[in-house]
């Protein structure tokens, strides 16, 4: 999803010329592989948005996986960049590297302030390994490597697994179903109180295009909308966007997760940025996809 937002970001530039991989060409945990190809192309500037990404029950099953390719494609890529000459490379990692105790909303000097979520701990502690090398390198060889921590994204290429999907992901695919099926109620999991923040992923584009070209960016920054959303309210203009008439049930008996998750945006506004997508505009888009996709037979269910 995001690495295809920042194609769509950069391709409208004609000063940068896309340096492009499908997994199949190259493997990032595949370190000889990985080196062979930073040695070959020597590119100028690195943003590495490939990982494992998954919910909360492959993260459960596979620790093993999450820890090992992420620090992997982490290590790999970030390593063989500085040897073969790049000066500016960003990482991104992700909010989640925040602990489950901070205050929120969240801050930068958070980080490693207490023990990491237990449900995500092994991609956790691979994307805070990923953000702390890019730091080291540029203070030990003065290197432009920084990264970036997005909140929960959304938009165009997400996927849309019944289970694994993340929550937007997943009440498209659920209201769009019952709308299909003209189901008269859609119930959701848990009392619907929590909050989430939501980014569209064109806006982090956005904000990865012009942090790149900051010349003295925070080792690492937050990005998101500084805003959020109880879940039932999500669930609400999901439906309007979608069109769904019925009504919408929360369920108190399953878990509610986390009460709010926001991060603070302060630092980045410093930079002279901030997201600029409106929900429903953001979340139109992310159904004109997720329907395209669909009536193609692609529709991203991994
Ligand atoms: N989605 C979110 O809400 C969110 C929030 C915060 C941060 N992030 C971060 O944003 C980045 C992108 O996430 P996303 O949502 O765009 O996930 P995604 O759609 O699953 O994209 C990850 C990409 O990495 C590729 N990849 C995985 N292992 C690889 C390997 N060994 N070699 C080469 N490519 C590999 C995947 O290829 P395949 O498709 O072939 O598997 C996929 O194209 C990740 O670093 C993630 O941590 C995401």
């Amino acid at each position: 999803m995001v690495g295809s937002a920042l194609v769509r970001r950069f391709q409208i530039e004609s000063r940068y010329e896309l340096v492009l991989r499908t997994r199949q060409e190259l493997d990032l945990t595949n370190q000889a592989a990985t080196r062979d190809f930073f040695n070959s192309q020597r590119p100028d500037v690195v943003v590495i948005a490939a990982a494992r990404v998954g919910g909360i029950e492959a993260n459960r099953s596979q620790p093993v996986e999450f820890l090992v390719e992420n620090l992997q494609i982490a290590t790999n890529t970030i390593t063989a960049a500085y040897e073969a000459g790049c000066q500016r490379l960003m990482f991104l990692s992700s909010s989640c590297v925040y602990p489950p105790t901070c205050p929120q909303p969240m801050r930068e000097e958070h980080l490693l302030t207490a023990a990491p979520e237990q449900t995500n701990e092994a991609y956790t502690l691979a994307k805070i390994a990923g953000m702390k090398l890019c730091s080291y390198y540029r203070r030990q060889f003065g290197v432009m490597f920084h990264s970036v921590a997005p909140t929960n994204l959304y938009g165009p290429g997400d996927n849309y697994h019944p289970e694994r999907s993340h929550v937007l992901p997943a009440m498209v695919r659920r209201f769009h179903e019952a709308k299909m099926q003209r189901l008269p109620e859609v119930r959701i999991w848990g009392s619907g109180t929590p909050r989430r923040e939501l980014l569209f992923v064109d806006d982090l584009a956005n904000a990865v295009a012009h942090l790149i070209e900051l010349p003295n960016p925070p080792d690492w920054v937050n990005v998101g909308t500084g805003e959020d959303l109880t879940i039932l309210e999500i669930a609400q203009t999901v439906a309007r966007v979608i069109g769904y008439e019925g009504q919408i049930h929360t369920d108190p008996t399953r878990p509610d997760g986390p009460k709010r998750k926001l991060c603070d945006v302060s630092q980045l506004a410093a930079t002279g940025w901030k997201a600029r997508t409106d929900f429903v505009v953001g979340l139109k888009a992310t159904y004109a996809d997720f329907q395209a996709q669909l009536a193609a037979g692609v529709l991203r269910s991994a």
